[in-house]
């Protein structure tokens, strides 16, 4: 195995980004008119972000786009500081062989407002030798002035088959088989997060010849969603002593964080409500319990404890199914 295929696969131009359509054709405006205002790029982890910026860039400065590009992070280790020292260092020189130059700093979310405001008279002092695209999580955590000078673009998270599609091609590349059953396990594991999808494939490829879904699920330290529903069901038909024992075996043998199983659960009972399974006011019910114990799991409460009670709002629920 030859590095991250994360690395190796990916995108070198904004057409081979997959999915983000509405966001690629817009960017491909500014490509046209060879010039570009300042970007602000938000939206979950491994969606693209960082890949699209970097597209961009070679695509706008062409050959000599390196020297023209700077990659930043804001929670530089560090310190904002040096940060901000490489911006202007940067900025203060004039393009040689691209039109401008662009600054690409990411994780600006992480930024305190006062590092933020600074930021922002940067961008304004250079803005005839340089452009900004930054890139955060949450754009609810930058400040007005900084959001109101960016075109805002919202990476989402990439749709089930997209995923599918982009693991077929990489799987090809690599000479390696993959049953449909495993690469929607990836896609159930991955929540929308290319990274993540690759980064499964990759490490359950070196567990056997053909990729199953057994082979993924042993490398994602992840419940198995039947075990999760099976934990449901069981509540849900008012066997709480069953419920629990599954949960106790799936926590303490197989290792799953509390964090982890109330997202799984989360995720099967919206999963059983989409295919009728649920009625819908047993539904809203147990969202809304389980954002609850969700809550005081992250809190810091034991989350056996949690978890267990969680399961005591899912009894005798099954004949409202
Ligand atoms: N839309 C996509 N199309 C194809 N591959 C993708 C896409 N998004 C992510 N990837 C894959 O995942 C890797 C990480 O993506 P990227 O660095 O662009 O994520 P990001 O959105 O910047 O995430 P973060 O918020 O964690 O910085 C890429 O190298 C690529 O292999
Ligand atoms: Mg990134």
């Amino acid at each position: 195995m030859n590095g991250p295929w994360v690395e190796k696969y990916r995108p070198q131009n904004l057409d081979d980004v997959v999915g983000q359509d509405h966001i690629i054709q817009r960017l491909k405006r500014y490509i046209k008119e060879g010039s570009m205002p300042n970007l602000m790029f938000t939206g979950p982890a491994g969606v693209g972000k960082t890949t699209t910026a970097l597209a961009l860039g070679k695509a706008l400065l062409g050959e000599y786009w390196r020297q023209n590009f700077l990659e930043l992070n804001a929670s530089d280790a560090r310190g904002i500081d040096t940060v901000r020292h490489n911006i202007k260092n940067f900025c203060r020189l004039k393009a040689v062989g691209s039109p401008f130059r662009i600054v690409f700093l990411d994780e600006v979310d992480n930024m305190t407002k006062d590092a933020q405001h600074a930021l922002r008279r940067e961008m304004e002092m250079y803005t005839k030798t340089a452009s900004f695209i930054l890139s955060c999580n949450y754009s609810s955590k930058i400040i007005d002035p900084i959001q109101s000078r960016c075109a805002i673009f919202r990476f989402t998270p990439v749709k089930g088959h997209q995923i599918i599609k982009r693991l077929e091609v990489i799987a090809e590349a690599e000479k390696i088989k993959v049953t449909l059953n495993a690469l929607e396990s990836i896609v159930y594991f991955a929540e929308g997060d290319m990274r993540r999808a690759v980064n499964i494939l990759q490490t359950s490829s070196s567990v056997g010849e053909e990729i199953t879904e057994e082979n993924v699920q042993e490398v994602v330290s992840k419940a198995k969603p039947q075990d999760v529903r099976k934990i449901i069901n069981k509540a849900l038909d008012g066997d709480f002593l069953d419920a629990r024992d599954l949960l106790r075996e799936v926590m303490v043998v197989q290792g799953i964080s509390g964090e982890d199983l109330v997202t799984q659960i989360y995720q099967e009972v919206s999963r059983m409500a989409r295919e009728g399974l649920l009625g819908k006011e047993v539904y809203v019910d147990l969202i809304e319990n389980i954002g609850t114990y969700d809550y005081r799991i992250r809190e810091g409460s034991n989350p056996r404890i949690q978890l267990e009670a969680l399961l005591t709002k899912f009894l005798f629920k099954a004949n409202a199914k």
